[in-house]
């Protein structure tokens, strides 16, 4: 495996470790249901208290659903302090689901087979259907383009292995994937496999990177051209289409993404710009000189790397399943609202990107070359 797979899945590993919620404790319980499209559901999260796992509690609460959690009582655990918690470890502690009844489930904490098994097979006789979170991380093969949910899945050697690292973390899911498939079945299963989910609550900094340090101006390093592809997922539109889903029953394999070829790095600077007015002046340097340079952007792939295609993952199934994309412009807005409102010790410097000394010595050596 090269040095940019392993950076690619390396800096999924990392986000799905996020637990900050960008929620304030109890807000999902004061909010007043305004739509209900189906009838109400029991809903049963696992993981519903780390990043992603409250943007969908609280959309399945605005619905008017029911939804009760399960974990181990760590993550942001003031969070929800209405909904009912039965605690447990995924890890050969599910004791505390038995008698349980809910219509569906949606695993959001799911990375070792064995404990998506556990969960799957237990839950299956009870809910009516099961939503796991997988990642894009899971595709393993990047010669047939473009990458759809057909695509081939990485696998392997030994695949008792447990330890989730930058290179077990995608074939690790794709296991726990198949563990949902044969124990609760393709017809009442659904599988979400986001790109990099962003916005409030992001604990990575991956995309928050690009608008925060915007916002403090100057002289900014923009790598590559502004014809670059990337993508991500607001984690807004992800929570909506999950709930859809198990609102809908909608069942298969989908890749959860902004359309490819939409969303460029130009797109991103133009959105940074427009939410923080800043004074900020971008340098485009080119893709050769970083590599040269050995830096490393996140969000970002050089477009002639071997895995730049995940970057132009194909989400035309989910669109027609009804996954919609909020602008780009708007997620850039949210994540520096949010960021704004975080206390001063975490936003001494981002937890992704380079730093402001880095980057002027960057630009120098760039500059002088020209
Ligand atoms: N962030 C991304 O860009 C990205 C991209 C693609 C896919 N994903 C996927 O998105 C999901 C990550 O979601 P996240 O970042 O919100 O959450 P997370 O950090 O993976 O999980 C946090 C939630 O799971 C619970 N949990 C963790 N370990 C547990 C255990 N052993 N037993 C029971 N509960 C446990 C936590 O509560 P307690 O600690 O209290 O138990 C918390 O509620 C993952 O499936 C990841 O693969 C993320």
């Amino acid at each position: 495996m090269n040095n940019t797979r392993r950076r690619f899945l390396k800096s999924s590993l990392l986000g799905g470790a996020a637990v900050a919620a960008g929620l304030r404790p109890g807000e999902a319980n004061a909010q007043t249901p305004t739509s209900t499209s189906s009838a109400a559901l029991k809903i049963l999260v696992l993981g519903g208290t780390g990043f992603i796992g409250p943007h969908m509690v609280k959309e399945a609460l605005r619905r008017g659903h029911e939804v009760e959690l399960f974990n181990r009582g760590r993550t942001n655990n003031e969070l929800f302090p209405d909904l009912k918690l039965y605690k447990g470890d995924r890890d050969g502690g599910l004791e505390a689901l038995e008698g349980g009844e809910w219509d569906v489930v949606i695993d959001n904490s799911g990375y070792v087979p064995r404990h998506v098994e556990d969960s799957a097979r237990m839950l299956a006789p009870i809910a009516s259907h099961y939503l796991y979170i997988s990642t894009i991380s899971v595709y393993g093969d990047m010669s047939s383009l473009p990458i759809d949910e057909d695509s081939p899945v990485g696998t392997l050697e030994d695949e008792t292995v447990e330890e989730v690292t930058g290179e077990t973390y995608g074939p690790l899911k794709a296991l726990c994937e198949a563990r949902v498939l044969s124990e609760v079945g393709a017809d009442r299963s659904t599988i979400l496999r986001p790109t990099y989910i962003c916005g409030p609550g992001d604990r990575t900094d991956r995309y928050t990177y690009w608008p925060v340090r915007t916002l403090q101006g100057g002289d900014m390093l923009w790598p590559g051209t502004p014809d670059d592809d990337i993508q991500i997922i607001d984690v807004r539109d992800l929570a909506n289409f999950t709930i859809d889903c198990v609102e809908q029953k909608i069942a298969g394999t989908y890749n959860t993404v902004t359309p490819a070829g939409t969303f460029k790095m130009g797109d991103l600077l133009e959105d940074c710009l427009a939410v923080s007015a800043a004074d900020m002046t971008p340098h485009w340097v080119s893709t050769a000189f970083l590599n040269e340079q050995e830096v490393r952007l996140p969000i970002w792939e050089d477009p002639q790397g071997e895995f730049s295609p995940l970057l132009r993952v194909d989400g035309t199934r989910a669109a027609a399943a009804g996954l919609r994309n909020r602008p780009t412009r708007e997620t850039a807005r949210d994540t520096i609202a949010w960021w704004k409102t975080l206390p001063a010790e975490r936003t001494e410097t981002t937890r992704a990107g380079i730093t402001m000394e880095r980057e002027a010595e960057l630009l120098e050596l760039w500059m002088a070359r020209r």
